[in-house]
């Protein structure tokens, strides 16, 4: 079905394309039709061992070539990604489920971070500090922070690979990667493309396993890991974060998120409908920045929902390669139960069906795009991250009450809202506590800008200029005796 090149059935260690010591695979399935689209090699910690001795050694080369040498190299990787952008595509639908129009999508958002921080790596400068003496200097440079492990989820295969890899690669670091086992053959074609570009043998290494946590806790501790770089729940974040605390890793997390979307009275209808369906029923829910709390104004509640009701009921449930599919299935059998579970004890507390609200007859894995009125903060739906096809509607007087209940959670990954009076935007946008406020937009994710969350959404941002600096020490020199 792929070209060969793309479809490897073996793990990446030290530039070579290798089993698991113990022999085990495990099977990749494709959630839209229960069939097998691959077998892989079942790692485990013997294998850690071998791939983060493979990245300790090469990263004696690779932090020494120049940032141009690098350059080029990520640069010859992003024109491969993109030379191969359907396959890639057609692959992640394959193991991912989410329809081939949003894969596409997806190739392209990923390849867009291997341009950016082939571009950044060329820009790591250093700095010279006027000295308090006058026989002094003093100097920062910036140097590489040594073998990353990089921990991903299965809802984004290309993007949230590249968004790890491509800055560590520019800033000079070398990469352990363990894929998600949902997902492990976008990772492993991405391995792929990088070694056909030249990036040399140990820079990029991938484990595959299904044994995740083994895997991950042997990974996160292993004294030859200088960094982690993790994307996932928040609660596993909470995990590797003890786990790193002993050794005292640098971490990079990208963790859970509970969206508010607001709309107020004096927005754009028809925008803020359009703008709530990309951020909502994107990847069928299943990404950290989902809509996943719609606060809607009283006095233009039953006007939005009457519009956004048709948009929902419009999106097509199918699997992901059968054209004008909007919503695929959801990644696995728990995800639905989830949330089947998040859906009846909201109904069960009074909240209002309005679509939807049970499995699609389309196959197991299939739920029905959903929108459920009148919920509150008593229900889990409202606290938890949905991370399926349903939208939730909250209805609010004002707009500090909108600010208040939008900002009552743990989470502070992504917010949205819609209005267009000038002094409110300002007052919202300031007043949310998330590390990214789409305004008056439902698609907020580019790699020129920092994305990220506050509070327990995460540490630090990917992407941008601050993407590479997770990446990086900053070392301060003074040279003295200059008089
Ligand atoms: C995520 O769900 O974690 C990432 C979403 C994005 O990059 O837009």
């Amino acid at each position: 079905m792929f070209e060969s090149s793309l479809n490897q059935d073996r793990a990446y260690i030290a530039g070579e394309w290798v089993s698991a010591q113990s022999g085990q695979t495990f099977d990749v399935i494709n959630p839209a039709t229960a069939e097998r689209v691959g077998r892989v090699p079942d790692m485990g910690v013997a294998d850690v061992d071998r791939a983060v001795a493979a990245a300790h050694e090469a990263f004696n080369s690779w932090k020494n070539t120049t940032a141009k040498e690098r350059a080029s190299l990520l640069r010859r990787w992003y024109e491969l990604i993109m030379a191969h952008h359907e396959r890639l595509a057609e692959l992640m639908t394959a193991e991912q489920g989410k329809p081939l129009h949003e894969a596409r999508g997806e190739v392209a958002y990923g390849a867009s971070f291997v341009e950016w921080f082939a571009e950044e790596a060329k820009r790591t400068y250093g700095e010279q500090i006027p000295s308090p003496k006058a026989d002094a200097r003093i100097l920062t440079i910036r140097q590489p922070v040594g073998v990353v492990a990089a921990i991903i989820p299965w809802n984004f295969p290309v993007a949230m690979i590249t968004r790890k890899v491509a800055p560590a690669l520019a800033a000079g670091c070398t990469v352990v990667l363990k894929p998600a086992s949902d997902t492990p053959l976008c990772a492993l074609a991405l391995a792929s493309l990088a070694a056909e570009a030249g990036i040399p043998s140990g820079v990029i290494n991938i484990i595959t396993t299904a044994d995740s946590k083994a895997v991950g806790d042997h990974l996160t501790t292993h004294p030859q890991v200088s960094k982690i770089s993790f994307t996932g729940s928040t609660g596993v974040g909470k995990h590797i974060l003890k786990l790193a605390a002993d050794s005292v890793k640098k971490v990079s997390m990208e963790l859970g998120g509970n969206a508010p979307f607001i709309v107020f009275d004096d927005a754009d209808l028809d925008a803020a409908v359009t703008g709530a369906i990309a951020s909502k029923y994107r990847n069928a829910g299943q990404t950290c920045v989902c809509a996943n709390r719609i606060f809607v104004q009283r006095g233009v509640v039953a006007a939005f929902l009457e519009r956004y009701r048709d948009a929902v009921a419009a999106l097509r449930v199918g699997p992901g390669d059968e054209s004008g599919v909007d919503i695929g299935p959801l990644i696995n059998a728990d995800a639905v139960a989830n949330v089947e579970r998040l859906v009846q004890e909201a109904l069960a507390l009074g909240a209002e069906l309005v679509t939807g609200g049970a499995r699609s007859e389309r196959a197991a894995l299939f739920y029905q795009p959903t929108l459920l009125h009148n919920v509150n903060e008593q229900m889990s739906i409202a606290n938890e991250e949905i991370f399926g096809p349903i939208s939730t509607v909250f209805v609010f007087d004002t707009e500090e009450e909108a600010i208040r209940r939008a900002n009552d959670t743990p989470f502070g990954l992504a917010s949205y809202f819609y209005a267009r009076d000038i002094g409110r935007i300002w007052r919202v946008a300031e007043g949310l506590e998330y590390g990214i406020v789409g305004i008056n937009e439902g698609l907020i994710s580019n790699e020129v800008a920092p994305f990220g969350g506050m509070k327990q959404s995460g540490i630090g941002r990917e992407g941008a200029r601050q993407g590479i600096e997770a990446y990086l020490e900053t070392k301060y020199m003074l040279m003295g005796g200059l008089g």
